[in-house]
């Protein structure tokens, strides 16, 4: 895809790792510089690796003031923020409600919800006084449904899909788009990683999918390039997850 010639520098936070690599690569493909923040720096070196034009950024997103200098150094490298992508996020704890408790919410909301805020808080003003941006925040499917036995990781990604369309309806005349994907399972290491914590087999999770299979961090990625470049959508909220939505 041949880049969009008003959309050309990219903030990916998670760059390095599942969702957020994907990403990044797919809009590096497109033409986009970028700016890879993590949380993880060696893991964003491996994200970088083969791109042309990438600087990393060492970035907590729970961290107000790390979001900011992300962005600051994104207008300082290439002159201008025109996508923004927020993939960083954890799953938080995998017990029933009633067993979570207020430090399990208050660090699944402090990455999940302050961090999408965050980004936006600082990224939006950029993209307005250059009348032009594209935000794309990483929510999921539990962010639209119930996901038993993950209460802290639903409500906030139900957070992250208010703040999308709130943010959307807030900048639309300024030229800057706000839209979510809502993946379904997607083959990354937090899947994985959860999948051994619990004892679950993937198969146990493949069998509640209408397309039978994870999706991959490509077909996510191919989702958040759509939106960047989707001119007229705003406050939307595309699942990719094979079906299960549907369901
Ligand atoms: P992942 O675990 O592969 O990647 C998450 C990345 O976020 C990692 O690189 C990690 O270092 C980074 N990160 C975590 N906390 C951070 C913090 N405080 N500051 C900066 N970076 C931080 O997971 P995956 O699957 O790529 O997840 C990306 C996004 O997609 C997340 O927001 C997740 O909730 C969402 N998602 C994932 C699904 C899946 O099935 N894998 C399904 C639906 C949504």
């Amino acid at each position: 895809m041949a880049p969009t010639p008003d959309l050309s520098v990219a903030l990916v936070t998670g760059a390095a790792s599942g969702i957020g690599r994907a990403a990044a690569q797919a809009l590096a493909a497109a033409g986009h510089a970028l700016v890879l923040a993590d949380v993880d720096e060696a893991g964003c070196r491996e994200t970088a690796q083969g791109l042309a034009d990438a600087r990393i950024v060492r970035c907590d997103v729970s961290v107000e003031a790390d979001v900011a200098a992300a962005v600051r150094s994104a207008v300082e490298a290439f002159g201008r923020l025109d996508v923004l992508v927020q993939s960083a996020g954890i799953e938080g704890p995998v017990k029933p409600l009633v067993e979570q408790t207020a430090a399990d919410w208050a660090r699944v909301f402090a990455v999940n919800v302050h961090g999408s805020f965050f980004g936006l808080r600082h990224a939006l003003p950029v993209m307005a006084a250059a009348g032009v941006g594209s935000v794309v925040n990483v929510a999921s499917v539990a962010g639209l449904n119930a996901f038993p036995l993950h209460a802290a990781y639903a409500a906030s990604k139900h957070a992250v899909v208010g703040m999308t369309r709130t943010a959307a309806v807030e900048m639309a005349r300024a030229g800057v788009r706000v839209n979510a994907v809502c993946p379904g399972f997607t083959d990354t290491p937090m899947v994985t990683d959860g999948l051994r914590r619990t004892g679950q087999s993937a198969d146990d999770l493949v069998r509640r999918i209408p397309a039978r299979r994870l999706g991959t961090p490509g077909e996510v990625a191919a989702a958040i390039l759509y939106l960047c470049s989707a001119a007229y959508v705003t406050g939307q909220t595309l699942v990719v997850d094979g079906g299960l939505d549907a369901m």
